[in-house]
């Protein structure tokens, strides 16, 4: 993917991504994020938002406007997996193996797209998270990506961002419009919800910072 790749090689993989983008509304996508939350909180008292709602609407709504089957729960566990540093579970491979099957097969563009999910989700996830944390506190939000790798020379490199969430230059997020216009969307549906707790843990990550369980409640 874009991601780890560099030189001709990044540009080519990041235009497949880019592509793809574009041909996404992101409008849609917000109204799309509305709905699905909706659903998911009418039927259940307390939601943990960050695994019912936080990572599987975002990805869910963007899959299916990439034309794929809901595979949130397949790209969570490609997300968890997919750094080089992190030697991938046999349920990781196997999930990886499902979605390139739904892509077509291996090419740069079934890379391209399953990169746009793998890379939308723990870091959309942190950007309603910090985002609902922060509306319900009244505390600042949080940048959910502190710092990002990079694969050079064969190395992994880490990058700190410097307060730019969504970093810069040639490598700038290409789905900054997308992930914001879900999060809206998410967000927007959760109003008049509530923290049932007073403490939040955060996930142990060096490079992300969200919370890692958010029990809200109506009213
Ligand atoms: C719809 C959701 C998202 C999509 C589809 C998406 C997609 C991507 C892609 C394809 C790249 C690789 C670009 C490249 O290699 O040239 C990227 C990079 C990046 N994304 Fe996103 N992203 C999303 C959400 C987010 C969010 C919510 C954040 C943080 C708030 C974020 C932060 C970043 C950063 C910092 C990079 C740069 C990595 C680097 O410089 O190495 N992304 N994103």
């Amino acid at each position: 993917m874009a991601r780890f790749s560099n030189g001709s090689d990044h540009v080519r993989r990041r235009a497949l991504a880019v592509d793809a983008l574009t041909s996404i509304d992101a409008d849609a996508l917000q109204a799309k994020a509305f709905s699905r939350t909706r659903r998911i909180m009418a039927g259940l008292d307390v939601v943990d938002v960050m695994a019912e709602i936080a990572r599987p609407v975002p990805v869910g709504v963007l899959a299916e406007a990439l034309g794929l089957p809901d595979v949130s729960a397949e790209v969570a566990l490609v997300a968890a997996a997919y750094h080089p540093h992190v030697t991938p579970d046999a349920d990781a491979e196997a999930a990886l193996g499902r979605l390139i099957a739904h892509c077509g097969g291996p090419t740069e563009l079934a890379a391209a797209r399953i990169g746009l999910l793998v890379q939308a989700c723990d870091a959309t996830a942190g950007l309603i998270g910090n985002g609902l944390f922060a509306s319900l506190t009244g505390k600042p939000a949080e940048q959910p990506v502190l710092r990002t790798r990079r694969r050079i020379d064969g190395s992994d490199v880490t990058v700190p961002l410097d307060g730019r969430p969504f970093g810069a230059g040639p490598r700038e997020c290409p789905g900054s419009r997308h992930a914001i216009a879900l999060a809206a969307g998410v967000l927007e549906a959760l109003r008049g919800f509530r923290l049932t707790e007073t403490e939040t843990t955060w996930i142990s990550s060096p490079n992300l910072r969200m919370p890692a369980v958010l029990r809200v409640t109506r009213g």
